[in-house]
């Protein structure tokens, strides 16, 4: 069949991990989670001491980065300098860099360019917040997943664990900040491209939303 490219785009929390899991597996393409590329440089700049909003130090540190995804069809692994940090992507902390160095034009022109090779050929859903406006304008299908903050909070809250290391409230407010910051940001905000579908998923089941997530892809086959 075509290797198309399917994008799913959205604030956090919206699942758009899970259902570019399942697109990846019903028809047979490779998932590329765009955000733990922000997050492996997050973690490069608070293990290098660099201030997150140092721009001109933050540029010189990129230059000094490989950031790597082995891509699998169930997870991606990280490489940061050739280590594997995929374990380390999720705190606060380093989600909290994430957000806050991928704001800046050098490091996300770094790695558009990083997320452009890894889906030349095709083949892929590619998850993120700029796929299908700046990385992929011209893919095949275009997903905008979104969901009621506090909805979003919850499930995000549910996956912690049993010994979750903060309250909903929290979650909520951090995952809040995340969005106004992506969203009101000069380079690539977080937006729906015009060509996207959007997905509210605030009253839907997981089921309900791999379905039409299915029925988008489905039809640019
Ligand atoms: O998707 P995830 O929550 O792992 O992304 C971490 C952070 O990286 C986001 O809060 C967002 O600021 C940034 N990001 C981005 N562009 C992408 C993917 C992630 O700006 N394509």
């Amino acid at each position: 069949g075509k290797r198309i490219i399917v994008a799913i785009d959205g604030p956090a929390g919206a699942g758009k991990s899970t259902i570019a899991r399942h697109l990846a597996r019903h028809f047979g393409l490779l998932n590329l989670e765009t955000g733990a590329m922000y997050r492996a440089f997050g973690l490069k700049a608070l293990r290098a001491h660099v201030p997150l909003d140092d721009l001109a130090a933050l540029t010189e540190l990129s230059k000094e980065t490989s950031i790597r995804l082995e891509v699998g069809e169930a997870e991606n692994r990280v490489l940061l300098d050739d280590e594997d940090v995929t374990g380390q992507l999720r705190n606060p902390t380093v989600t909290d860099a994430a957000s806050r160095v991928s704001v800046f034009p050098p490091v996300r022109a770094w790695m558009v360019k990083l997320q452009q090779q890894l889906g030349a050929e095709g083949g892929v859903v590619m998850e993120g917040r700029d796929i299908g406006t700046v990385v992929f304008p011209h893919a095949e299908a275009k997903i905008f997943l979104d969901a009621a903050p506090e909805v979003r909070g919850m499930r995000r809250f549910d996956q912690l664990g049993p010994e979750p290391a903060q309250q909903p409230e929290e979650v909520i407010r951090d995952l809040r900040s995340r969005d106004q910051r992506d969203r009101s940001r000069a380079d690539s905000p977080l937006r729906p491209a015009e060509d996207a579908v959007l997905l509210d998923s605030t009253h839907m089941t997981l089921d309900e939303v791999v379905k039409a997530a299915e029925a988008i892809v489905e039809e640019k086959l």
